[in-house]
């Protein structure tokens, strides 16, 4: 098959990528020059592991071709995808459909012949009826089919979601398009990955109820950890206990900070968009938001109660900045409001992540924080320490050499990666979430 993507965002570079590595010729596009650039000289524009090899193989076999024009793409293609960005519209949560949209438009104007145009970023319901009437006005050839075909993956673990999917998703109204997208997933299919064909519209709204579900067990669990610790009880087993249900199941049930990244927050509020247009109330996803909201608002308190009620002049070091762990993605990290809400209530803070340092400097206050060189430095002389993403080496901190650089025994583990007994034992003042 051939395969044209538009747009080498996460979702756009990684699809791209996987589609090749199956021995279908894929041309990816991009308006931005630098991007395109970068990619030929096989520097990733994100940062995902194992994507640049993945890319470089592919390119050297000549599946792979990047490029900023779209015309010279099009002959032949058999699909063209659109991984465009569709990210929350300033003022009212919608999805804004900005690129999407421009990307169909300048598509209608340059095919030649009919292609599956197939929406693989994650766009409200309807978009696809909307992206085939653009095609029509805009004169693209008769023939056209549009389908939906949402992606699952996970920053940090994009490919081998791609690569072993629990199931794939094709929302799509005529044959032509299942036929088209059956014959580019066939790889999969024969590792029996299950395929679901439904309609266009349940499609593009399977998506966003499994992002709102996910986030849903995230606010459910984050607010039985707060009812642990009112109580005296254990969030981590509550969630095992309930998770070993089948009914319920183990995953996405680590209370922490809040969720973050570049999907839950933008799609839990695209979705009740949708919903108030539609005239339904959805009442659960609207909990969802505003305890994920609270909570994210609510870690610097967390530290101000355990510092005696104030920070202000005290030494904060912050372990882990970006949303999670294995991605340089700062997108609605939980990081963010916690550093600004420190450094306005005074305290000075000593930030380090592995990665993701430079991307997040421009969502931190300009004065108030140091950027350390490695987690020994951010915590040198700090009153406390906040680990706030569970990158792998934090998990397995040498917890007396900890306390002894530090001044001050505070140790808010907001991700759970360690044991009462041993920061206690190491002479922390341990704060766990929900424990
Ligand atoms: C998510 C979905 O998993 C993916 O299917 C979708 O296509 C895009 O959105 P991603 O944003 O990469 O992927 O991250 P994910 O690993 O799902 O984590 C999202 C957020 O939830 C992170 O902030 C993470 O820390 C938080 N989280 C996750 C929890 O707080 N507890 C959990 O148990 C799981």
């Amino acid at each position: 098959m051939k395969i044209v993507v538009i747009g080498t965002g996460y979702v756009g570079l990684v699809s791209g990528a996987c589609f090749a590595d199956f021995g279908h010729h894929v041309t990816c596009v991009d308006k931005d020059p630098k991007k395109i650039e970068m990619l030929e000289r096989n520097e990733m524009p994100i940062w995902e592991p194992g994507l640049d090899s993945l890319v470089e193989s592919n390119v050297r076999k000549g599946r792979l071709e990047f490029t900023t024009r779209l015309s010279p793409a099009l002959p032949d293609a058999d699909a063209v995808f659109i991984a465009v960005g569709t990210p929350s519209r300033r003022g009212d949560g919608h999805a804004d459909l900005t690129y999407v949209f421009n990307a169909v438009r300048e598509l209608a104007q340059k095919l030649e012949h009919p292609v599956v145009v197939v929406t693989k970023s994650t766009v409200p319901v309807g978009t696809g009826d909307e992206i085939a009437k653009i095609l029509k006005e805009e004169g693209a050839p008769e023939g056209c089919s549009v389908a939906s075909n949402p992606e699952f993956l996970r920053e940090g673990a994009a490919i081998a979601d791609f690569k072993h999917p629990d199931r794939i998703l094709i929302g799509a109204n005529d044959d032509k398009a299942r036929e088209v997208l059956r014959e580019i997933y066939r790889p999969l299919f024969l590792n029996k990955a299950p395929m679901l064909f439904v309609s266009r519209r349940t499609a593009e709204l399977t998506k966003y109820a499994a992002n709102a579900f996910l986030a849903t067990k995230i606010s459910f669990i984050n607010e039985m950890a707060d009812l642990c610790e009112a109580v005296g009880a254990d969030v981590q087993d509550v969630a095992r206990g309930i998770g070993l249900d089948n009914r319920i199941g183990p995953k996405f049930l680590h209370a922490g900070p809040g969720y973050g990244g570049s999907c839950f927050p933008k799609d839990t509020l695209a979705l009740l968009r949708t919903a108030e247009e539609a005239g339904v109330e959805n009442q659960i996803v609207n909990a969802v938001v505003k305890v994920n909201d609270d909570r994210k608002n609510g870690m610097a308190a967390r530290v101000e109660k355990a510092m005696g009620g104030s920070v202000s002049g005290k030494t904060v070091a912050v372990l882990g900045l970006t949303f999670k762990p294995n991605t340089d993605d700062m997108r609605d990290a939980p990081s963010i409001p916690l550093v600004n809400m420190l450094v306005e209530k005074g305290a000075k803070v000593q930030a380090y992540d592995p990665v993701g340092m430079e991307m997040a400097k421009p969502h931190m206050p300009e004065d108030g924080v140091t950027y350390a060189d490695g987690e020994m430095t951010a915590i040198n002389g700090a009153d406390a320490l906040v680990i706030v993403t569970e990158w792998d080496e934090f998990r397995a901190l040498d917890l007396d050499a900890v306390k002894a650089a530090m001044k001050g025994d505070k140790l808010l583990d907001l991700r759970n990666i360690y044991e009462r007994d041993e920061a206690e034992r190491a002479g922390f003042d341990y704060r766990p979430i929900g424990r």
